[in-house]
């Protein structure tokens, strides 16, 4: 495993959060998680306290989708840690609706939660992030491959990839690397009572997920910058968009 680091994780208190601090606290990293939900946070505060684990992990309420609130965070980790090694953005949001039944205030919402989120967390960790700094970022391959009536969620999150490759260009100078992992459905326990019709051998076990984040903020992951790291399992979307299975799939061959 490679060497601990010090960290500020944003977005901890959603459905990854457990699983990836778990991740990074088994490599024995310190960090600061933030969500906007005090009790939230301090549910995730009480397990990682029983997790136990060769880290540490200290908990701040803090919105930061808002530059006070990111730069407040940022600095508090620095402080706390005497410096920052990384970023793990987990902040995000998920909806769907066709255009037409879709206010722009959705779109508005997603693109603030998915993709300005992103830039204002980095803005605000980017002064105090050491050389050999890992930033992480959560995208989709619904950017790629678009499925009707999900064009805020898409869209948002292809501005978040398309940002994330051109703003790693910018970083990698200063030996800093960004970094996003792609999913599709990731198993949690939220997931589950909300599909309990999804068959889970089609969803990714959130521990994969968090073994990619511990990867990408680890030195194993030094020789990347602006990678995009499907972690998809066996989920498949399927679409008209698509054209369907090729004729005859899926019947037996004579
Ligand atoms: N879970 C999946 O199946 C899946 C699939 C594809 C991509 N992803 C992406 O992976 C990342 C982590 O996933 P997740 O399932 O852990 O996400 P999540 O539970 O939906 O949300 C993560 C956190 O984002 C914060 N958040 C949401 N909207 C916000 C807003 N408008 N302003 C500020 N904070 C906001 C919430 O923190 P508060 O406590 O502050 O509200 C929440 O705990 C996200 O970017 C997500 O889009 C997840």
């Amino acid at each position: 495993m490679s060497a601990p680091r010090s960290m500020l994780v944003t977005g901890a208190t959603g459905r990854l959060g457990p699983a990836s601090v778990r991740a990074l606290l088994e490599r024995g990293d310190r960090l600061l998680l933030t969500g906007r939900n005090e009790a939230r946070l301090a549910e995730l505060a009480e397990s990682t306290a029983a997790f136990g684990g060769p880290g540490e992990a200290a908990v701040l309420v803090a919105d930061t989708t808002r530059p006070d609130g990111a730069q407040h965070a940022a600095a508090e980790a620095a402080s706390r840690f005497g410096g920052l090694d990384g970023l793990v953005h987990l902040v995000g949001s998920f909806s769907v609706g066709p255009l037409m039944l879709t206010d722009v205030s959705s779109y508005e919402d997603l693109l603030r939660a998915n993709f300005l989120s992103a830039v204002v967390a980095t803005q605000a960790v980017l002064p105090h992030l050491t050389e050999g700094g890992k930033l992480v970022y959560f995208g989709t391959p619904l950017a790629d491959e678009p499925l009707a009536a999900m064009s805020s969620y898409a869209a948002s999150k292809a501005a978040l990839i398309t940002w994330m490759r051109s703003m790693a260009h910018e970083v990698k100078n200063r030996g800093i690397h960004a970094n996003a992992i792609s999913l599709t459905l990731v198993e949690t326990p939220e997931m589950r009572k909300e599909m309990p019709h999804v068959d889970p051998a089609l969803t990714v076990d959130a521990e994969l997920v968090a073994r990619a984040v511990r990867f990408l903020t680890g030195e194993d992951s030094d020789g990347m910058y602006g990678s995009v790291i499907p972690v998809v399992g066996k989920f498949g979307f399927s679409s008209a968009l698509a054209g369907g299975p090729p004729p005859g799939a899926g019947r037996p061959s004579r």
